[in-house]
């Protein structure tokens, strides 16, 4: 079973995407094709990108490194359920791709993105499939955007509007896809 991670991609401890992240893994889970693993960013709390030498050569000096490389390792693939900050993705999660390189290497990723106005943050997931290519991972042909996260965060967690299980389950499949024939990628 392919071993997905879902990355709630910020940074803050009130993140709204924490629940949303929290969703979208039940979703996998539901899914079928995956073996879940939640990872929530701001507990990797990792320091700004502080390696002696380049992540693409591996070696790593510090043990925050180690332990995060270890957790992407782990995974075939992942979901990044990630905010838009100032009309773009966000440094902790940038610093956080960062601080490897092999081991994102040839894996699927698809993109859950979320704001509290009407683009649901997808100019940052725009933004960021470049950075993501650049170091190796696959982008789903599909992506999610989120708008209005504010208002979707209730009592008992994330309220999904109508239609966007069926949205986030079009990633999955497309996820799901490209482990299965990469080289259609
Ligand atoms: C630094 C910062 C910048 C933001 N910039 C935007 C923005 O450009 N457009 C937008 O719709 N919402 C913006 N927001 C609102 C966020 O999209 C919304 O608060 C979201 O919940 C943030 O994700 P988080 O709760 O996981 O941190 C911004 C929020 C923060 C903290």
């Amino acid at each position: 079973m392919t071993r997905l991670h879902v990355i709630s991609a910020a940074n803050r401890p009130t993140s709204s995407g924490r629940p949303l992240a929290r969703w979208v893994a039940d979703l996998a889970r539901e899914h079928g094709a995956f073996e879940v693993t939640p990872v929530d960013l701001a507990e990797i709390a990792l320091p700004f990108l502080d390696e002696p030498d380049f992540p693409a050569n591996g070696g790593y000096a510090h043990q925050h490194t180690r332990d995060w490389s270890a957790i992407v390792d782990s995974a075939d693939a992942f979901v990044f359920v990630l905010p838009m900050y100032n009309g773009g993705f966000t440094a902790p999660f940038k610093n956080a791709v960062d601080f490897l390189y092999a081991e994102w290497q040839g894996k699927p990723v698809g993109l859950v993105s979320y704001s509290a106005g009407g683009s649901g943050g997808a100019p940052a997931a725009e933004m960021l499939l470049p950075v993501l290519r650049q170091v190796g991972l696959v982008p789903a042909a599909r992506s999610v955007a989120v708008p209005g996260i504010g208002g979707l965060i209730g009592a008992a967690g994330f309220e999904a509007p109508e239609g966007l299980a069926a949205e986030v389950s079009g990633v999955l499949d497309d996820i799901a896809a490209l482990v299965k024939e990469p080289a259609a990628a």
